[in-house]
């Protein structure tokens, strides 16, 4: 007899724990399939958790060697990548086994196995020694993430040491002397600044002739710059054609984007880091006639239901960006439209944060595609260098900008460089949602002295005159 469920959630990340929980709130019965020994995805194990807690540690360490000492304080700081690395495993197992406290606290059931789709109403878990157990459900939520892409065309030999994707590049055992990044996305910078960072000589190779591709033009060309005075290396309008292992490390072969010579290079560690893929993989969707759309995506309407009735899809596994947040709310939303409530999300405001140093934080619209759009609109800048806080804590690097709409002072997009610009950017965040103005923000008293006070300023910026500046 199998068990019988309102939810069946196939995948424990970001969009499908969420998902789950939000739904168990609103009284459905529910059970999660996730085929790793641990919930929360791809984020919590391997992706964002892991990575945040490198990114602030190494951060921490490059502060000690560059900035304690124009601070006063004389240190000579000396790494322990162990122990480190330990910090990152005990900040995700915190976060994991969190996720494992709420199912139990929301009564959910946490099924480990691979489940597969047998048709809608049915999902069949395998467990890791071949057992098979059936779940009998009214609707089924497809939240299976993404995995690595590899390079477009380019056979890739991921061997885990020396040619490694982002799941392996968290947990190097010594730090490299020379890495080679293939791609200078989200992914890449983070990643090439954690080790950067700790002592690697980085290079990022990127097929675009800018990093960040999708971000605001200004806010890539100086987030740029100030990689590159860190010491990063950039070659940029390069197609990387081949990645393979060599001499106990790996080399990389790239050719101009826009034709010319092929170069070689050649690194300790190459990290490929050039996008993410949806993983339908042993769903079982195609024998259950669920439908794909060309990027291999399963395709859905605006309720997030799949062509067939009772199956639905969330998070990277369908179109729009892969983010972690994009997905909760979708999760949220889908919870919602299940236990017949109006579930929503306004893809017009979703924040996108870069977690280097400095943060780059987008909501919005570019200017490029304001330009492209025909839309009128204007900007209001504010450099980091005239903030009274950021120049006590010598965090002077960046700038807030605003792009409004012209006629109506609207804000219709927000990018920000700067220390904190990842907490920032919520405050142009709920301006959006609410179709607030720049005149709006810039009319609410900020407290003196902080960061967010660059933010008014910008605001000010827009519409009228910044006071400092
Ligand atoms: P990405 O799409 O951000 O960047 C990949 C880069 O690789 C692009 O700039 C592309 O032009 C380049 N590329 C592709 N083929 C190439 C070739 N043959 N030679 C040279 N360059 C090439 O992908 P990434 O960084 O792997 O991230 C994957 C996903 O994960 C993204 O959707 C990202 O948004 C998400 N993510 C988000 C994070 C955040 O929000 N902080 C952190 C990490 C990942």
């Amino acid at each position: 007899m199998a068990d019988t469920y309102d939810l069946v959630v196939i995948g424990s990340g970001p969009g499908g724990y969420v998902g789950a929980i939000k739904a168990a709130q609103l009284g459905l019965k529910v059970a999660v399939v996730e085929k790793r020994k641990t919930y929360g995805g791809t984020c919590l194990n391997v992706g964002c958790i892991p990575s945040k807690a490198l990114l602030h540690a190494s951060e921490m360490f490059a502060e000690a060697q560059h900035s304690f000492a124009d601070l006063g304080i004389e240190v000579a700081p000396k790494l322990d990548l162990a122990k480190m690395l330990g910090h990152k495993d005990k900040t995700v197992k915190a976060n994991v086994d969190g996720v494992a406290f709420l199912f139990k606290k929301n009564k959910i059931d946490g099924i480990t196995g691979t489940g597969r789709i047998k048709a809608a109403g049915e999902v069949e878990v395998t467990g890791e020694d071949g057992t098979t157990r059936s779940l009998a459900t009214k609707a089924i939520c497809i939240a299976t993430g993404s995995a690595v892409a590899g390079i477009p065309g380019v056979s890739v030999a991921f061997d885990g040491t020396t040619i490694v994707s982002s799941d392996d590049a968290i947990a190097l055992k010594t730090v490299p002397q020379t890495m080679i990044v293939v791609g200078g996305g989200v992914i890449g910078l983070e990643l090439g600044s954690v080790w950067h960072r700790l002592g690697a000589k980085v290079t990022v190779v990127e097929y675009l002739d800018k990093v960040l591709g999708p971000m605001d033009g200004d806010v890539s060309a100086q987030f740029q710059k100030m990689m590159l005075k860190q010491g990063l290396e950039f070659r940029l309008g390069a197609k990387v054609t081949a990645v393979e292992a060599a001499d106990g490390g790996a080399r990389v072969t790239f050719e101009p984007v826009k034709g010319g010579a092929a170069e070689t290079l050649s690194a300790d560690v190459v990290l490929v880091a050039t996008g993410r893929k949806p993983y339908t993989e042993g769903l079982g969707l195609q024998e259950a006639g669920v439908a794909l759309d060309g990027m291999g995506r399963v395709e859905i309407d605006a309720h997030y239901a799949t062509n067939v009735p009772g199956i639905y899809a969330i998070g990277d596994v369908v179109k729009g960006p892969m983010l972690a947040h994009k997905a909760e709310d979708e999760g949220i939303a889908l919870a919602e439209i299940l236990a017949g409530q109006a579930g929503h999300v306004n893809y017009g405001v979703i924040p996108s944060v870069v977690y280097t140093s400095p943060e780059v934080a987008s909501i919005g619209k570019t200017e490029e595609e304001l330009k492209k759009e025909g839309v009128a609109y204007a900007v209001g800048k504010f450099p980091f260098t005239a903030n009274g806080r950021a120049r006590a804590m010598l965090h002077t690097d960046g700038f807030v900008k605003f792009l409004t709409d012209k006629a109506t002072d609207r804000v219709l997009g927000c990018h920000i460089v700067g220390f904190g610009a990842g907490d920032m950017i919520h405050e142009a965040a709920v301006l959006m949602e609410f179709g607030g103005s720049a005149e709006d923000l810039a009319r609410t008293c900020h407290a003196h002295p902080t960061l967010s006070e660059a933010v008014r300023e910008a605001a000010f910026a827009a519409f009228a005159k910044p006071i400092h500046i």
